[in-house]
């Protein structure tokens, strides 16, 4: 497989991209992590438009950063209340105008296919950073960046993913990524929160090795990595679903007691009450360092896409 490249490209979903091409936004994140706390001017002249139709912190605030330390400018908005959407525009005439005043659009929004559709509108490159519960490929390129930093390799490694993995769209692009690598995956879900069918047959399709228990105390002492996600609650099309699955999982230090002595728990955050509080003084917590880490990330990523390779 050879490189697709990044330059100009748009990152819809992580199967736009290969293993190769994240070996290029490793390294350049890697060099990155030198600036993330000054600036390298590189993108003076461009223009990057934050387009967050649902809420966020992490996603939105570290593309700004990003974008901010490699001497760009940022314009948008968060929730639609004060823009024209409030006034009755539309999807479609609102990316027009972003694709004429920025060159790079990041876009969130509750649609499954809201990137996709913007991407096919706008001439500048569109960033999807989560479209309903389908995609959020920035957050899986930072989730195989962390591992990768924790271990220098992914090949080989056993990686448990529990939690809501029917509804998570972080859990979607992350197995997507995974298929790069050869892992073992454990999937731990309560019954109701079991992978969509699309995803079970996307693993099958890449002959991915995997399992699924209701119980992380069956596969803990296995796992290399541990990745936490909470329960998707705007996402359940009826209350009375996530009232019988709240609270059903939860990593606390007698869970960890049976750990690997390097096991990394990773959790795109936010928390809800899946990771007890006390885990977070532990060396098995990685959560913050993977926080910290999408401003490096995102600045490989704006430079790649913005600039290109060198
Ligand atoms: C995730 C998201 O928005 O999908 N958050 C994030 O971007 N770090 C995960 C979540 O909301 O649970």
């Amino acid at each position: 497989m050879g490189l697709l490249g990044w330059f100009n490209h748009d990152v819809i979903t992580v199967l736009d991209f290969n293993r190769e091409d994240f070996e290029v936004l490793f390294s350049e994140a890697v060099n990155m992590e030198k600036y993330a706390k000054s600036r390298l001017d590189i993108l003076n002249d461009k223009v990057l438009a934050l387009a967050f139709f649902e809420p966020s912190t992490r996603t939105r605030l570290s593309f700004e950063t990003a974008m901010l330390r490699l001497g760009g400018r940022v314009i948008g908005f968060s929730g639609t209340e004060a823009t024209s959407m409030a006034k009755g525009e539309n999807l479609a005439d609102t990316i027009r105008m972003l694709d004429s005043y920025a060159n790079a659009i990041v876009i969130r929004h509750s649609l499954e296919g809201a990137a996709k559709f913007a991407a096919e509108i706008a001439e500048s490159p569109v960033i999807n950073a989560g479209d309903g519960s389908q995609n959020h490929p920035t957050q899986a390129m930072l989730d195989l960046y962390t591992i990768w930093r924790e271990f220098n390799i992914i090949d080989g490694l056993s990686i448990g993913i529990l939690g809501d993995l029917k509804y998570a769209r972080v859990v979607n692009s992350l197995v997507q990524a995974l298929s790069y690598y050869k892992v073992k995956l454990h999937l731990i879900s309560p019954e109701l929160l079991k992978p969509r069918r699309e995803l079970l047959e996307f693993m099958n399709s890449r002959g991915m090795v995997y399992d699924w228990t209701d119980d992380p105390h069956n596969v803990i002492g296995d796992l290399d990595v541990l990745y936490v996600v909470r329960i998707q609650r705007e996402r359940f099309p009826d209350p009375i679903e996530y009232e019988r699955v709240k609270g059903a999982y939860r990593v606390d230090l007698k869970l960890l007691s049976r750990a690997k002595p390097n096991l990394v728990i990773l959790h795109p955050l936010p928390r809800v009450d899946e990771v007890d509080f006390t885990v977070d003084n532990t060396h098995y917590a990685k959560y913050f360092r993977q926080a910290g880490l999408g401003v490096p990330l995102r600045m490989a990523l704006l430079k790649l896409i913005l600039k290109g390779g060198d």
